[in-house]
This record gives structure tokens, sequence and C-alpha cells, in this order.
């Protein structure tokens, strides 16, 4: 694992709209993403179903020796129902790439499973591309299993992708 300069996992605020959006497109890839690629003019990266307080950032020193955002990871709520407030959903994680391969997206990772546990949830979810094996493994490896498959979901780049659920307990 390569070393970085980082700063503790961060919770996002207003005035990081700018670099997120920045980092969002120049990690599109139908690797993660089943939406088109991004063109001009750009949409904020924030709005009113995507707010700051959904989302944790991640600092660290890029190769020009600037500080700045290397990373993020998007947590919601998956509904508003009173029967669902256990349940937390990852619904965004990308790391830029300067900052690949030096532990940021585990650190994000484990970030959000602390505050989801704080604020009481007691399970975790996600949606992850079939072909996503970097983002497979790392979810693996903290603990989340294959709850559901949804064979050939999404027609992404000439070829058909799984859509693969994947959940853990957030019990210690
Ligand atoms: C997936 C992603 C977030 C990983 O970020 P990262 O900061 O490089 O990951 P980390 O350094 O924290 O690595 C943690 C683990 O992830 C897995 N992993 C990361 N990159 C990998 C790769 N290229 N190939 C295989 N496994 C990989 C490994 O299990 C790794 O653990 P290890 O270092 O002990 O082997 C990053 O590649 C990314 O932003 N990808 C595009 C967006 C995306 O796919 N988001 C997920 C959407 S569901």
């Amino acid at each position: 694992m390569s070393e970085l300069r980082t700063r503790p996992v961060r919770p996002a605020a207003l005035s990081d709209d700018a670099a997120l959006g920045e980092l969002d497109r120049a990690t599109w890839s139908t690797l993660h993403s089943v939406q088109p690629r991004p063109h001009p003019p750009y949409e904020p990266f924030f709005s009113d179903r995507s707010r700051p307080e959904h989302l944790l950032v991640a600092e660290a020193e890029d190769p020009a020796g600037d500080m700045r955002i290397a990373g993020y990871i998007r947590v919601v709520a998956p509904t508003s129902l009173a029967c669902h407030t256990h349940v937390r959903q990852i619904q965004g994680l990308a790391v830029a790439d300067w900052a690949r391969g030096s532990g940021v997206a585990r650190g994000l990772l484990r970030a959000a499973l602390a505050l989801a546990r704080n604020e009481g949830a007691n399970r975790m979810t996600l949606r992850v591309l079939g072909h996503n094996a970097p983002a497979r493994a790392l979810y693996a490896s903290e603990g989340f299993v294959v709850e559901g498959v949804l064979p050939g979901e999404f027609f992404l780049g000439g070829r058909y992708v799984d859509d693969v659920m994947m959940g853990r307990s957030l019990a210690l």
C-alpha cells in the first residue's frame, strides 16, 4: 500500500461542492456509474436530494503537495419509512485516481459504519455493479456479503451487467 499524508475523515460542507463535482467527473466510468458521462454545463454536486450531511470526505496531499479532497462516501436512509430507520445505504463512494491504493476508501467506509452505528442503525446496504471488482473486494473485506443479484440489470459499455446487492449487520 502506498503512503499518503491524510487528514481525519470529516463531514462534508457546502463549500466542498466544486471539489466534489470535479472528483465525481474525474472518476466517472461505466465500471461503477449507471449515469451517462457528465457534460457541461455541470449541475451543482449538492441538491435537495443529496445534501452535505449525507457525505463524509477524506482529504490527502496530492502529488503537487496540496491538501485536497481525495474521496467521499455518501450514506443515506434508503426511505423515510418509520419501519426502515434502522437501515443505512451507501449511495456513492469514489476516490481520486492519485489517491487510490492507500486505504482512503477503507477509511471512509469504516467512518461511515461507525457513524451509522452511532445514529442507532443496525444494518448497512449497498448496490454495486457486478463487474466492479475493486469495490466488491473492498466491501467483502469489510464484512459485506452478497444478498441478491439482479442479472443483466444494466446495459453498459456494450454489455449487460449485473446489479449486486450487498449488506452487513452493524453489530460489533
Ligand atoms: C473502489 C475504490 C473506491 C477503492 O478506493 P481505494 O482508496 O483505492 O481503496 P483502498 O486503498 O482503501 O483499498 C481497500 C481494499 O479495496 C480493494 N481494492 C482496492 N482497489 C483494488 C483494485 N484495483 N483491485 C482489487 N481490489 C482493490 C482491496 O480489497 C483493498 O484492500 P488491500 O489494499 O488490503 O488489498 C476506487 O477504486 C474508486 O473510486 N473506484 C471508482 C468508484 C467506485 O467504484 N465506487 C464504488 C461504487 S459501488
